[in-house]
């Protein structure tokens, strides 16, 4: 199929009440196996790339890899500029062909959020590509950390209204207690969710979760198994991501499970192989592992069987 944009897969995930997963790729191994789950679940799915990502590849490479696999398959697929901060980078981004774009500016006051928010949506509306945006700052919840510490890294529902109505976003990124990363939480994970059902129900747009890995025991002990150093990595529960969902989040970010799949599976067969020297024997396994973890992700956020919705 042609690349779609996230508005047309985000916006029928809000009026179903579910969510689509969006992957991070750097390369072919990653996307391959983001594609063939989600094609397999008949699911729609973004695949996104970080400025990192570009640096290390490309935007023209990166896209051009999409548009071939997603030409295979017969479920909507999106790309996306993840946490895009540089002008330089989103503009390669849109000129590359992405179909969506995500400005963070959330580390900004809220003025100079907005001012550089509502200056890309100007130029990728006219594009025809749609934008997302971040209110708040990335932090897990922690027991010991006071309501006004909290509320001063959490979004606020009036200001989300604000930016909306000032920027012209599609979807809107809130932070409500996750964090990047392998290590979350120090105790159970925790989302605000009045704060999220507030949010939901105030800007009535789709609504975008970041840090949403679950890390799972699984996958953390394989790579421990084979040497990673990992201790103390906490995700987001199962249980969590899947309330997350029913309170209005509609794209469910995920990079860090990805990465634990990658070395846990590329560490195995190097530990039990080292006379391996193919990297397709190395790296085969590695795309095979991201492949579960993407099908396991899609099946928690309800998006399988809505490819043609
Ligand atoms: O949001 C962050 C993603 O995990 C991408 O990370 O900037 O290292 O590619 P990266
Ligand atoms: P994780 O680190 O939890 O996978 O989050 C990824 C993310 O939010 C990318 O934008
Ligand atoms: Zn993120």
């Amino acid at each position: 199929m042609p690349i779609a944009t996230g508005i047309e897969v985000l916006a029928k995930a809000h009026e179903g009440n579910y969510a689509v997963g969006a992957f991070n790729f750097n390369n072919l191994e990653t996307l391959q196996a983001i594609l063939e789950a989600a094609e397999e679940l008949d699911a729609p799915v973004i695949v996104e790339t970080s400025e990192g990502a570009i640096h290390y590849a490309g935007a023209e490479m990166l896209y051009e890899m999409v548009e071939v696999l997603a030409r295979k398959v017969s479920i909507p697929v999106v790309i996306h500029l993840d946490h895009g901060k540089d002008f330089n980078i989103i503009m390669a981004a849109l000129r590359a062909g992405y179909t969506s774009i995500m400005i963070d500016a959330s580390s900004f006051p809220f003025e100079e959020n907005v001012r550089q928010t509502k200056r890309v949506v100007e130029i990728a509306h006219a594009m025809g590509v749609s934008v997302e945006a971040e209110l708040g700052t990335l932090k897990g919840i922690e027991d010991n950390v006071s309501v006004d510490e909290r509320d001063a890294t959490l979004i606020h529902p009036d200001q989300a209204v604000t930016f909306i109505q000032e920027t012209g976003i599609d979807y809107l990124a809130p932070a409500v207690g996750t964090s990047h990363g392998a290590f979350k939480y120090k105790g159970e994970s925790k989302i605000d969710y009045e704060r999220l059902k507030e949010v939901k129900r105030r800007t009535g747009i789709p609504l975008v979760l970041h840090g949403a890995s679950g890390v799972p025991a699984s996958l953390v002990e394989k790579a421990e198994k084979f040497g990673a150093k990992l201790a103390g990595a906490k995700g987001v529960s199962d249980e969590v991501l899947k309330e997350a969902v029913a309170c209005g989040i509609n794209k469910v970010n995920t990079d860090t499970d990805l990465r634990i799949a990658t070395v846990g599976a590329i560490r195995e067969v190097l530990a039990e192989h080292p006379d391996e020297i193919d990297p397709r024997k190395i790296l085969g396994p590695a795309r095979a592992a991201m492949k579960e973890v993407v099908k396991r992700r899609i099946g928690l956020l309800g998006s399988a069987g809505k490819a043609n919705l």
